[in-house]
């Protein structure tokens, strides 16, 4: 479970944030969409413990974060970026590679490990981002626009791995995007934020049980999109 209470933040003269209030349970997958500048990202480096804030945020020990550019090291490889956090953490040597080898397996990435960043696609740099996240099996996970670099075919394919990866590891996830049908199509709730300053205006429940391509293209889906849409846009 994370709780975010009386959460707020000025940056000299911007109010970025009004008063968040948002409780997200455990294994729960809550995305944020809203205009540029709202302040979604620093809500969520809030949440991260990356902004100081004047209010609380109660959550498990152990989260990670992923960013819109991927924030690899160009200059290590495949293998070695997957090793990062966990020789952070110094996990010795044998356990690291095995779990990098399962990780980079888990996310269609056997095979490139002696590769470097710069020779990968926007889409496998996302995966390699998404897997070295996820090799510390971390109780909540946070994404600021992670697909937003990647064409609309990938974006759809990478949804449906992040989905995947949610359902098997049962980790809280919090999303950022500026993609309505994005966040509908993950999300148990959608949360909408106005900006100036940046504040929640709606919380939309998605009841949908399981994704696949039948929903994308199901009245319901598109019903929620367009609600959500709406919503944006008064
Ligand atoms: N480190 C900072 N210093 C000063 N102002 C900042 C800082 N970070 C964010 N802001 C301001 O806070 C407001 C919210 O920014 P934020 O990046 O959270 O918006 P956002 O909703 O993520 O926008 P986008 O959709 O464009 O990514 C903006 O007005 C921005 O200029
Ligand atoms: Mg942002």
């Amino acid at each position: 479970m994370i709780d975010i209470s009386g959460v707020t933040k000025h940056f000299d003269d911007v109010h970025a944030l009004a008063e968040i209030n948002l409780d997200i349970g455990t294994g729960e997958f809550v995305s944020i969409v809203g205009p540029s500048g709202c302040g979604k990202s620093t809500l969520l480096r809030i949440i991260a413990g990356l902004v100081s804030t004047h209010g609380r945020v109660v959550k498990p020990d152990k989260g990670a974060f992923v960013f819109q550019d991927s924030a690899l090291l160009p200059w290590r490889n495949v293998q070695k970026n997957i090793e990062l956090l966990m020789e952070l953490e110094l996990i010795p040597k044998a356990e690291r590679v095995e779990k990098a080898r399962s990780a980079l397996s888990q996310v269609g990435l056997t095979g490139f490990e002696k590769n470097y960043p710069h020779q990968l696609s926007g889409g496998m740099k996302m995966r390699l981002s998404l897997a070295r996240s996820l090799v510390l099996n971390p109780d909540y996970l946070l994404m600021d626009e992670p697909l937003s670099a990647v064409d609309e075919l990938t974006r759809e394919v990478l949804q449906e791995e992040i989905y995947a990866l949610w359902k098997k590891d049962k980790f809280t996830a919090i999303l950022v995007t500026h993609n309505v049908p994005e966040a509908v199509y993950l999300s148990n709730r959608v949360v909408i934020m106005s900006p100036r300053p940046g504040s929640i205006t709606h919380i939309v429940d998605i009841p949908f049980k399981n994704r696949n391509q039948k929903l994308r293209s199901s009245n319901k889906y598109h019903k929620l999109i367009n609600d959500i849409s709406g919503k944006l846009r008064s």
